[in-house]
């Protein structure tokens, strides 16, 4: 969506470990600045009413649906993205273990997924099954392949314990 009217102003906040420093308006979601100004297309909108959570970034290592934060609510924050997690070539951990387990069909709640992941094991590095279910409730997954999720995660956090990451 193009960026929506209001005042202007400029923003200042950290986006996957760089300084950004840009114009914008007062009305414009986080999940758009980050798609439309910055290239951002991991971050998936579906229902754009914080109920999906496809939009799932994480600010100051807390998951949040992007659709629903005003950009001027991260100013001075910590944003990360699933484009700040790994590459193609060099996936994290958690990215790994996803693509390693087939936990995705259309891949359309996959970077939400991997990002409540993230913030997950950063809190919990061994969490049960159960803890695994309520973190990643806030996600839906439209193709209901939550069994290959959960196996996801699971192998996910060995992986990190492993590594003693
Ligand atoms: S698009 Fe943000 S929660 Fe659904
Ligand atoms: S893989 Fe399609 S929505 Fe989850």
């Amino acid at each position: 969506m193009p960026e929506r009217l209001g005042p202007r102003f400029d923003l200042a906040f950290t986006l996957n470990g760089t300084p950004v420093g840009m114009a914008t308006t007062t009305a414009t979601t986080l999940a758009d600045l980050l798609r439309e100004r910055r290239d951002g297309r991991g971050t998936k909108l579906a229902c754009e009413r914080a109920v999906c959570g496809a939009c799932t970034v994480l600010i100051d290592d807390v998951p949040r649906a992007s659709c629903s934060v005003f950009a001027f609510e991260v100013a001075d924050s910590d944003v990360r993205t699933v484009e700040g997690l790994g590459t193609g070539g060099e996936p994290s951990a958690v990215q790994a273990a996803f693509a390693d387990n087939s936990a995705f069909q259309c891949g359309f709640c996959t970077a939400g997924m991997i990002l409540l992941t993230e913030a997950l094991l950063a809190r919990d590095p061994d969490p049960d099954d159960a803890m695994i279910r309520d973190w990643i409730s806030s996600n839906i997954c439209r193709c209901t392949g939550y069994a290959l999720i959960l196996e996801a995660v699971r192998e996910a956090a060995r992986r990190k314990r492993e590594a003693g990451e």
